[in-house]
């Protein structure tokens, strides 16, 4: 089978290196991949969002199977024009991908379906939007419609914090994505991650993990795509999950489907494991990043042949199973990141690796044997463990065997769920 991924990042990387263990496998094209994927298959440039560019390339190169990496080629529509040209594809139409790239559409299908979430209103008035807040008082939590790389959401713990929130996208620091607000009820919980295959009304639990989206350690700082995760989540029981599944997830694509939206791919449901059971926070269409590289490095089976079962919807999947093992993975950033990173500090890799660890490149150029920093995120290093500290413990060591001064990685990756 030859399969064209989409996508560059972390993410990606892991995808590929779990696809390239599959005897389905004949040639696996990258776009636009990363010197650090090259190894494992061919990388061509291209881009990812223009549907023309991968159409070509899907006849280029003869592929069998298209997986989307990234939300963006899915809001572009690329997933449509693959499939209106019989191409099968593991990742949502633009149509379900809403479900991540307007707050405002999960609101309704939450609502319409009866999925626990907070409380919420839309605004495309600031001025209404600010009445609502000063009636309503913190906390409260400010969110862009649109797609703003994880940066549009503001949980306010003051009203001056959210009248400020609210300036700032009237002020369009979203851009687009800020026209449309939507305020919402403040949750309070342990957030857990759950991660989903979905094709037709089918849908099957991959597995569950934790991310860290602030900056500093504490969970302090600017938010960011997330600077660490862990797999599995271990507050987050058998019951729980099933409770999520029965909850929130089965209404969620039943109402998809009535409104003659399917949805097809990853569904990952971001919950608050609130007092009374497991609340949405909100949906993302595609892997997360990094929880992505924590879930491949456990997942046992052959993912190609699942991705390929989902693309041609069929049930019941090869199933990919998760290991009885913990897996986590630890960012290592760019200094500036969130803001503008500094790109160009040289990166030495070690030789050898430890057993059940992997370094994941979300940002690199190869430059000799080493590597330049060319992005905010810049490696995932990641191992797995019998227990959550043997893995964490693993990743770490690893870390201090990187030779990269300028690297910054949170220490307390896993803190939650080790409580220290
Ligand atoms: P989102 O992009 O919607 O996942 O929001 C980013 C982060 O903001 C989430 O991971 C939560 O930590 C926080 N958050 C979002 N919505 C709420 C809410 N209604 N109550 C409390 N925290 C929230
Ligand atoms: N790590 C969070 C995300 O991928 O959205």
């Amino acid at each position: 089978m030859n399969v064209l991924l989409l996508g560059g990042g972390g993410r990606e990387h892991a995808m590929a290196w779990r696809m390239a263990q599959s005897p389905l496998l004949t040639r696996l094209i990258m776009m636009p991949g990363s010197d650090a994927m090259a190894m494992l298959g061919q990388i061509v440039s291209g881009d990812i969002c223009d549907k023309d560019v991968v159409l070509s390339a899907v006849k280029d190169h003869d592929i069998d199977l298209v997986v989307v990496g990234p939300e963006a080629p899915l809001a572009a529509g690329v997933t449509n024009a693959l499939r209106a040209h019989s191409i099968p594809t593991f990742g949502p139409s633009k149509e379900a991908a809403q479900l991540e790239a307007s707050k405002a559409f999960t609101k309704d299908i939450a609502e319409a379906a009866g999925v626990p979430t907070a409380k919420a209103r839309v605004f495309d008035d600031f001025d209404a939007a600010r009445a609502y807040v000063t009636e309503q008082g913190a906390p409260i939590v400010i969110k862009a419609d649109g797609l703003a790389a994880g940066k549009g959401v503001v949980v306010a713990m003051s009203l001056a914090e959210a009248l400020a929130a609210i300036d700032d996208m009237a002020s369009g620091a979203h851009g687009e994505a800020g026209n449309i607000l939507v305020v919402e009820e403040y949750m309070t919980g342990d957030e857990v991650s759950l991660f989903v295959l979905v094709a037709g009304e089918e849908i099957h639990a991959f597995g569950s993990a934790q991310d860290h989206k602030r900056i500093h350690e504490g969970d302090q700082g600017p938010n960011t795509g997330g600077m660490g995760a862990y797999s599995p989540a271990p507050m987050f029981s058998p019951e729980l999950e099933q409770q999520a599944m029965d909850q929130i997830v089965a209404p969620t694509i039943a109402e998809m489907a009535r409104r003659n939206i399917p949805y097809e791919g990853v569904l990952f449901c971001g919950l608050m494991l609130t007092d009374t059971g497991p609340r949405l926070i909100e949906f993302n269409t595609r892997f997360g990043d990094p929880e992505c590289q924590a879930l491949m490095m456990r997942a046992e089976g052959d993912l190609l042949a699942m991705l390929n079962d989902l693309a041609h919807s069929q049930m019941p999947l090869r199933p990919v199973t998760m290991g009885a093992n913990h897996a986590i993975t630890v960012v290592m950033a760019a200094p500036g990141y969130p803001g503008t990173p500094q790109k160009g500090s040289s990166i030495s890799l070690p030789n050898q690796l430890g057993d059940g660890c992997m370094i994941f490149h979300a940002g690199t150029k190869a430059h000799g044997d080493q590597f330049l920093a060319q992005g905010g995120r810049v490696l995932n290093v990641t191992a797995t463990g019998a227990s959550l500290q043997e893995a964490r413990d693993k990743a770490y060591d690893l870390v201090g065997q990187i030779d990269w001064p300028e690297g910054y990685a949170r220490r307390d990756i896993g803190h939650r769920a080790l409580k220290d």
